[in-house]
């Protein structure tokens, strides 16, 4: 469906073209005055210069053309576009929009099963790389926010008809293996896989546990910063995993078993699903290669035994480290695996477009694989690489958010205090079934982390506060939530009172068959009971019609800018507006029952629209709360 201010624009850029000037003076933009009128166009000011007229003049002629095609519309029985129009000094045009036309509108969007969003003409693959856990450490909130916003971009990139690929992007091959190696021989020097002569089978079982891989990891890192030896150690073990030592494989397998069963809970939990979960290992046996093509080809050059490429510009304002692809001891790097990752990619997917939603302070590091990638051809020119850099959540000291006892923040602990919070809450609100709280808690709990993380700009730091973001007011997630919560009952009232109302002489007659009716219609799906979207009475009601009317073209600014918290800003005002409506009219009281239809069709176009927008966001409306 087109976008409904580009029909606005359109009208009044015809009556511009039709006095003579040219149609693009005709652009129309929301007003920034709705205590005036809804839409304006600051066109006339623009034309001055060229026509050598007053602004004012010219809004006139506009004016009168645009009330013509107004009278001949009601004279011919169609619709017209605004109610009113006038021209205000110096040259403003000021416009209101037709109840009939903007009701014509949302019928035609409530009957479009995409809600009038166009998907892609041309659709893109598009692989986007989330999430970027690494196994054997305990996801942290750093991670939350990758998993959070790529799950969401991901989300809208579909809905927008492009073929999307999501891939967690496990780190598993850098020195943390190494360092977990060596502190499991440390611990336990018998078992087989560290016994080179051993050529037996390894054990199925993995010598540890995920709680105990989880302690591992930190005091390897911890003993490797005090002692050199171990350290060397542990480069060592790196360098042989990457080789492919039989046993050292075998152990990495076990840490690999234990850890991604664990993520893909926690992942789940977060509502976050990976189409993919691949390891920068995967990568791994394209290295060589890669690091042949690049040196024959010229690219790369030896520098004390590393092997090394130049990606800085003329144009640098900052400087631009080499790549470096190999180290001396032939180690691959972070560098070297994000570059074969491409060849992998490329090689199985052919994509348009790869999309990092990575911590924003890694953009040098992608800056140097972009151009590296680039200059050694491992893509096509026409490919697009998209770095989304996120900043850090904090505390309300400003600080990078940590426990109350000053600890790393672990995303299990983070989510648990969120729903213990909303479970206090929703218990205190009203008496509930404790397991449904639970649940609900679950859900509520959600989207308060994610509404709260996605309404900021992704590259801004942010304030992660607890009492802020579960508060059923304000700009938050339970506030949404509260709001669809609202019109659902609403529209359950209507269809227990509408089948009830139907069905009334029938249980005379036969009780257990009417009784079945009833039950039948009261599982009717809302668009079979509700009526049509009429013209609005009220002024509230137009102001939450006209909310609705802008769904499709924040969606499109929403993928266009990988842009969440377009959305976030979008459901926020439409939930206000629908409020706002709510209060101000009685619904299900109203005694006229088409009139009253026509409102039931307004609120579950509107629910349709809130329950698609949480949907791109990752989270879900309970029934109740
Ligand atoms: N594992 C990395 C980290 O924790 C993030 C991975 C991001 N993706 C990538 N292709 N480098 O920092």
């Amino acid at each position: 469906m087109k976008k409904f201010l580009d029909l606005i624009s359109a009208e009044v850029a015809s009556a511009f073209e039709a006095c003579g000037y040219e149609a693009s003076y005709g652009k129309t933009g929301i007003s920034n005055r709705p205590d005036l009128c809804e839409y304006q166009c600051n066109g006339a000011m623009a034309a001055k210069k060229k026509y050598q007229k007053a602004p004012f003049v010219i809004a006139n002629e506009v004016v009168e053309k645009l009330k013509a095609n107004r009278n001949l519309a009601r004279e011919q029985g169609t619709t017209p576009v605004f109610d009113s129009v006038e021209a205000v000094n110096p040259g403003f045009i000021n416009l209101k929009v037709s109840g009939d036309y903007l009701a014509g509108y949302l019928k035609e969007m409530a009957a479009d099963e995409n809600l009038s969003v166009e998907k892609a003409a041309q659709p893109k693959t598009i692989i986007i790389d989330y999430g970027g856990a690494n196994v054997a450490k305990p996801l942290h909130v750093g991670h939350l926010r990758s998993a959070i916003i790529g799950e969401s971009i991901k989300r809208i990139c579909r809905f927008a008809g492009h073929r999307v690929i999501g891939d967690v992007h496990l780190g598993d091959w850098g020195l943390q293996m190494g360092l977990i190696i060596t502190e499991v021989r440390h611990r336990k020097p018998d078992l087989p896989y560290f016994d080179e002569s051993f050529e037996g089978d390894y054990p199925q079982e993995a010598p540890f546990t995920i709680s105990e891989l989880e302690e591992i990891y930190p005091t390897a890192s911890a003993k490797s910063k005090e002692d050199e030896v171990y350290r060397e150690e542990a480069l060592a073990a790196t360098a042989k995993l990457q080789e492919g030592v039989r046993g050292y494989h075998a152990l990495w397998q076990h840490i690999l078993n234990v850890s991604i069963a664990d993520l893909k809970k926690n992942y789940g939990n977060l509502n976050v699903e990976f189409d993919l979960w691949k390891k920068e290992s995967d990568a791994q046996p394209y290295i060589p290669d890669m690091a042949e093509m690049m040196k024959k080809e010229g690219y790369a050059y030896e520098d004390q035994g590393a092997l090394i490429v130049d990606v800085k510009e003329e144009s640098d304002t900052k400087e631009v480290p080499p790549c470096i692809i190999l180290k001396s001891d032939g180690a691959a790097l972070y560098t070297t695996t994000d570059l074969a990752t491409i060849i992998d990619r490329v090689k199985n997917y052919d994509p348009d477009e790869i999309i990092y939603v990575v911590d924003k302070r890694q953009e040098m590091h992608f800056t140097q694989v972009f151009r590296c990638a680039r200059k050694t051809k491992l893509v096509k020119e026409e490919v697009d690489f998209k770095f989304l850099g996120f900043g850090t959540m904090n505390g309300k000291d400003g600080k990078p958010f940590k426990t109350r006892e000053g600890g790393v923040m672990r995303l299990e602990r983070l989510i648990s205090e969120i729903n213990e919070e909303m479970y206090k809450k929703i218990m205190e609100n009203h008496e509930a079934d404790p397991e449904e709280a639970r649940r609900t808690a679950k859900l509520v709990g959600l989207s308060a982390i994610k509404y709260g993380d996605l309404s900021n700009q992704a590259s801004k730091d942010y304030i992660f506060d607890v009492d802020k973001f579960t508060s059923f007011e304000g700009n938050t997630g339970p506030y949404i939530l509260y709001t669809m919560v609202r019109i659902k009952s609403i529209l359950a009232k209507y269809r227990v009172n509408t089948a009830a109302g139907q069905d009334a002489g029938l249980f005379a007659a036969d009780s257990s068959e009417a009784k079945a009716s009833a039950d039948a219609k009261s599982k009717n799906t809302e668009s079979e009971l509700s009526g049509e979207i009429l013209t609005p009475v009220g002024e509230s009601e137009k102001a939450l019609m006209l909310e609705l009317t802008k769904f499709n073209s924040v969606i499109e600014q929403a993928e266009e800018e990988l842009a969440p918290h377009k959305i976030c800003s979008f459901i926020y005002d439409l939930s206000n507006a629908l409020n706002r409506f709510y209060h101000e009219t009685k619904i299900l009281a109203h005694e006229d029952a088409i009139q009253q239809a026509s409102w039931i069709a307004l609120l579950t176009l509107t629910l349709r629209v809130l329950e698609t927008g949480i949907d791109l966001l990752g989270f879900e409306a309970p029934e109740r709360m």
